[in-house]
């Protein structure tokens, strides 16, 4: 990775949004066979955001978190370079980023759609980092946003009681190489096990009657869970050591955990396995549930707003999900 580096890459700026509607997990129970007790036990949620607004999309939640990551320094729009929106539930399969490019107002980006589920926010942050590392781009907006309550069964209580919608922006800027905090990064990809978790395109049993084509649309999440937690607990872990090890750090090292939001039981689990205390392990699923390409930004913007991350912090991110698909970051703060 050094090797091909020009300039450094830096998070300067963080921002996020949510949908004002809150959906406890006794409101839950109202309508799927379930309990706040059998809910927050196997998952650690108590409650998620589900963006309800009539007319809003999750290109809404995405500008407003960019806007706030971009405020937060003063920064003209106008000097990003780049826009990556990390989404699998974007309200227009061309893409969204564009939609947030003008509404934004920054004209001079090239913007782009990233989809790798869970992973999506920290596949866009590396890909944000080759493009400064190789001294392409200078300033680059990376944002995760997911409403994955568009694309739940909500008669489907295995499922529904997992997912909350939101979005999460930072800003990536070139620095000189010897201030880079993007120390090190490891992504893989399992297509076999796609199925394990997938939003898949169905088509119709009746084909177009001259073409002999048929149409289709996209069902509901579906996912085998239990396939799904095992391998996030043993591939996560894993991924970490790798990164950490290349570039001879430890896990006494890391200073801040921050996994993808999934379930308190795979946070656990994945820091016990490294023995990493649970003080620094970064979580606040019990808010928001699973936001899928939110939910690393959104955790980090609380994390950074609260004070709870410093100057010069290791901090090692780590996502995982569909595809399947996992992946590490280590960021010096
Ligand atoms: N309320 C009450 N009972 C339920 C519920 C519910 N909401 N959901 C399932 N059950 C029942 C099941 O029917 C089953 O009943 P049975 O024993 O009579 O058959 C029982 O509870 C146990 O179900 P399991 O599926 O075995 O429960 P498990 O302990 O595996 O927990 C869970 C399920 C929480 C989904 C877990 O497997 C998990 O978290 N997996 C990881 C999922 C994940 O993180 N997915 C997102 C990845 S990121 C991305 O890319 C989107």
């Amino acid at each position: 990775m050094k090797s091909y580096m020009i300039q450094g890459a830096k998070i300067i700026a963080t921002g996020s949004a949510i949908p004002s509607l809150k959906v406890s997990n006794e409101q839950m129970s109202s309508f799927v066979e379930t309990s706040d007790e059998w809910i927050f036990t196997r998952t650690g949620i108590k409650e998620r955001r589900l963006l309800t607004e009539s007319g809003k999309s999750i290109t809404d939640l995405a500008v407003e978190a960019s806007i706030k990551a971009i405020n937060s320094i003063a920064m003209d729009p106008k000097k990003i370079d780049l826009i990556i929106l990390a989404t699998s539930s974007p309200n227009d399969l061309f893409g969204s980023a564009s939609k947030i490019q003008n509404e934004i107002g920054a004209i001079n980006a090239v913007a782009f759609d990233l989809t790798a589920a869970c992973s999506g926010f920290v596949v866009g942050i590396i890909t944000a980092s080759q493009f400064i590392f190789t001294g392409t781009y200078k300033n680059v907006l990376v944002i995760g946003a997911d409403a994955l309550s568009k694309w739940v069964d909500w008669s489907d209580r295995s499922t529904c009681i997992l997912f909350g919608d939101a979005a999460g922006a930072v800003i990536v800027q070139s620095c000189n190489s010897v201030s880079n905090s993007i120390l090190n990064f490891h992504l893989s990809t399992d297509g076999n096990y796609a199925d394990y978790l997938s939003i898949a395109y169905k088509e119709n049993l009746e084909p177009h009657p001259t073409l002999n084509l048929c149409q289709g649309s996209f069902k509901y999440i579906s996912m085998n869970g239990k396939e799904v937690y095992k391998f996030a607990v043993s591939q996560v872990p894993l991924s970490i050591l790798k990164c950490l090890n290349d570039i001879n750090l430890s896990v006494k090292d890391v200073d801040w955990l921050l996994l993808h939001q999934a379930n308190e039981r795979i946070l656990t689990a994945v820091a016990e396995k490294l023995s990493i205390s649970s003080h620094k392990v970064i979580s606040n699923l019990s808010k928001y549930g699973n936001t899928s390409a939110a939910s690393i930004p959104l955790a980090l913007n609380e994390a950074v707003q609260s004070n709870q991350v410093s100057r010069n912090d290791i901090v090692v991110i780590a996502g995982f999900g569909a595809g399947l698909t996992w992946g590490t970051v280590v960021i010096r703060w």
